[in-house]
């Protein structure tokens, strides 16, 4: 096996319905007695070409509606683990999107219940720590994720953070001042997408505006000299997707993309798979792509592989079974 895909990591960006495979969501849909507006593998391959951000989260909402019972929750969370188990992934802080099944009708009991039914099981059967976090999505309003949150913190939830996803340009951090206090007073750790599409200054509000703790992204933080010091002297950790961000068209192609900028500027980054069922690649794929296209040696795999555990919200005592 190559030594990317042994090397022990800790993925810190991936949303769990964007682990669906196109396989599994016709599993889901018949057992569901759902009709989908593509049945056949070969329809629902054809939809995987994005232009945007926005033409990829039409169809990852559109495919959650296999997700009915909380057994397809767990069925494609333990999917996740199986694959991730193969990546060398040993700890995963998996993000979850509650106001996408609240609005078509799945109770937060369903998908929390599911997720965690196969998170519980993690440790013992992959070798994998983890973590739940709640995403909320930028492109409603901050009234709707208060009321999420609330009833999460009501259900005690077995979350460890929350975080901020979907539609970025126009959505700002600056959206959710109040969310993120409500949650950071509640005792929970703070992610946010920010620099994936929208500017250097998504990256600086998540952090000045909502106090994240870590940037989902940032590879438009790179067009700021004076944050690249900012985010270097501070060692803030960047959850880079690579192969997302090609196939999301926020870079041209992988050679253009700035992570070797980033490295060389000093920055905390590490190396994540997003949406993997729809990016064409796990974790070890992604590392797998740096490898070809920029000749990374084993130093930066190990560094790469090093921050994403440093980065985690794992317990020292974990991390440092993991270092
Ligand atoms: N939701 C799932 N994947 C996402 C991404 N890459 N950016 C924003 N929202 C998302
Ligand atoms: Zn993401």
């Amino acid at each position: 096996m190559t030594i990317h895909a042994t090397l022990p990591k800790a993925e810190l960006h991936l949303h769990i319905e964007g682990t669906l495979e196109p396989e599994l969501i016709l599993e889901l849909a018949a057992r569901n007695n759902i009709t989908l507006p593509h049945p056949t593998l070969a329809e629902l391959r054809a939809q995987y070409e994005f232009t945007d951000l926005q033409s990829f989260l039409d169809l990852y909402y559109a495919n959650m509606a296999v997700l009915i019972t909380e057994a397809d929750f767990a069925d494609m969370t333990r999917a996740y683990l199986r694959r991730a188990q193969a990546a060398g992934v040993r700890h995963a802080e998996i993000m979850f999107d509650p106001q996408a099944h609240l609005g078509r009708g799945i109770p937060l009991t369903t998908a929390v219940g599911g997720i965690e039914s196969a998170l519980a099981g993690s440790e013992a059967e992959f070798g994998i720590t983890t973590g739940l976090i709640a995403a909320f999505l930028r492109d409603e309003t901050e009234e709707s994720a208060l009321a999420v949150l609330d009833e999460l913190l009501a259900a005690e939830a077995p979350i460890i953070g929350i975080g901020l996803d979907s539609a970025e340009v126009g959505n700002p951090p600056s959206k959710f001042i109040r969310l993120f206090r409500r949650a950071r007073e509640a005792g929970l750790r703070l992610v946010a997408h920010a620099g994936e599409e929208g500017d250097a200054s998504y990256v600086s509000d998540a952090l000045d505006l909502l106090g994240a703790e870590r940037i989902d992204h940032g590879i438009r933080a790179i067009e700021d000299a004076a944050l690249v010091k900012r985010l270097a002297a501070d060692q803030v950790p960047l959850t880079v997707c690579p192969l997302s961000n090609v196939r999301l068209r926020a870079v041209d192609t992988l050679a253009a993309h700035p992570l070797p900028q980033m490295l060389s500027s000093g920055l905390n980054v590490c190396v994540n798979s997003d949406d993997p069922a729809y990016f064409g690649g796990y974790v070890e794929q992604n590392f797998a792509s740096l490898v070809a296209e920029f000749g990374f040696g084993t130093d930066i795999l190990e560094r790469l592989a090093g921050n994403s555990i440093r980065s985690s919200f794992a317990a020292d005592a974990r991390k440092a079974e993991l270092l």
